[in-house]
């Protein structure tokens, strides 16, 4: 994949590309039928599409052993020049006692979706102990019962990993009708050079819009002119993996974001909307170092980060389960991620005194009010309206239509 001049270099200066070439997918197709099996859940078909378009560059598969290690251990790869790249989580494929029985000595395997379509070959494998507690307690700093993707992915997992290089016979797409929007890295680069972006400013979200997120986007844009760029490009990046099941849908908070562009919120004149297709791990610091890893990737050189980024409430006990100042301080920090101008936000909260979304000041606490998630949801399910100007009113209304078509008939 060619990259080009003038935007923020890959992680390792290369932006990988796990495709087979184009005329020899029939090829791969045939000798995949006579390897050995290991069958992908849509979890791990996420992470395929993931490592197959380089957003994890510089890695070239679900980890090896060193990889994975590196990755719990130090939050970080070092690569063979010395230097180091940011990783941490770890992106690996577990398989049980049987798969391992049946792979025996084989080199290779085949990765298969659910229907047994051939997805990709796993080349140069290697299998090791799948150490679940070890993961855990390191990715999310505890191990209480609860976690939305150790629940779905890890527990019920098996005891081996399985790593190797990735080769994979075709993009991967979801046909839900929006895949128009899952650029790629590469993708993504290009649509930034086309539109002479000199900044490229990301935000990560898995939350529809609110007003407070909309003002550190129109800040951040502001500081950036500020400092003399001309041209800053906002990437509105939406995660699109999965999302535990009280997360609004994908589908859903893309016709909010629609609505913020069309309500003019944000301008869609310098915004690019795309979907970024990694799970979610609800892993507070750990995970956002990730967020901002792939950022790079796709030619981010901004990373906005606010309150308690891929943060949840603790799954036992009545508190966020990670301190929410963490997640900007550790970005500002991490091993890796010193090329990536790190934008730390302050808590927005709705200023009563304004009518409006503000940057809160504990002088005047009183004067504002904190609608959290839950709040949100609770309002938008029983068809209350929040106070104006917390959101605008096209983006509310696809909330309420959609807590609407979940209510019993
Ligand atoms: S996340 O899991 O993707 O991080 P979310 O969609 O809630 O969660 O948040 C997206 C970004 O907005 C994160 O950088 C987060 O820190 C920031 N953010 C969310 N709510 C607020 C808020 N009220 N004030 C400041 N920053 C916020």
């Amino acid at each position: 994949v060619r990259v080009r001049a003038g935007l923020i270099d890959p992680d390792g200066g290369k932006l990988v590309d796990l495709f087979v070439d184009k005329t020899q997918r029939d090829v791969w197709r045939r000798e995949a039928v006579a390897l050995p099996k290991v069958k992908l859940t849509s979890i791990d078909l996420q992470w395929v599409h993931v490592l197959s378009e380089g957003w994890a560059s510089p890695l070239r598969g679900f980890m090896r052993e060193s990889e994975f290690l590196q990755t719990l251990h130090f939050n970080s790869l070092r690569l063979e020049d010395g230097s180091v790249v940011n990783m941490s989580v770890p992106i690996v494929l577990a398989i049980d006692d049987s798969q391992k029985q049946r792979i025996a000595d084989s080199k290779r395997v085949a990765l298969v979706d659910s229907s047994d379509n051939t997805i990709a070959v796993l080349n140069d494998i290697e299998i090791y102990k799948h150490p679940k507690e070890e993961r855990i307690a390191r990715t999310w700093g505890t191990t209480a019962p609860g976690l939305p993707y150790v629940e779905q992915t890890i527990t019920g997992s098996g005891n081996w990993l399985i790593g190797g290089d990735l080769e994979v016979i075709e993009p991967i797409k979801y046909h839900d009708g929006l895949d128009r929007f899952r650029l790629s890295p590469a993708e993504l680069r290009e649509e930034f050079e086309r539109r002479n972006a000199d900044a490229v400013f990301a935000f990560q979200l898995r939350n529809p819009v609110h007003n407070g997120h909309a003002l550190l986007m129109t800040d951040t844009r502001k500081r950036l002119l500020d400092m003399g760029y001309k041209n800053p490009v906002l990437l509105l990046h939406p995660l699109g993996g999965y999302t535990k099941a009280d997360d609004v849908p994908l589908s859903w908070r893309m016709k909010q974001h629609e609505k913020v562009l069309e309500d003019g919120v944000l301008d869609p004149e310098t915004t690019v909307v795309s979907i970024f297709p990694s799970p979610m791990h609800y892993a507070g610091p750990t995970e956002v170092q990730w967020h901002a890893k792939a950022r790079i990737n796709a030619g981010a050189n901004f990373y906005i980060v606010g309150r308690d980024p891929a943060g949840m409430s603790h799954p036992v006990e009545k508190r966020d389960l990670y301190d929410a100042d963490h997640g900007k301080k550790v970005l500002s920090m991490a091993p890796g991620l010193e090329r990536l101008n790190i934008l730390p936000f302050k808590v927005a909260a709705y200023d009563k005194t304004q009518g409006k979304m503000a940057f809160f000041d504990p002088s005047r606490a009183q004067d504002f009010l904190f609608i959290s998630g839950t709040k949100m949801r609770t309002l938008a399910k029983t068809g209350e309206n929040p106070p104006d100007g917390f959101m605008c009113p096209g983006g509310w209304k696809v909330l309420v239509d959609y807590y609407e078509s979940l209510a019993p008939a």
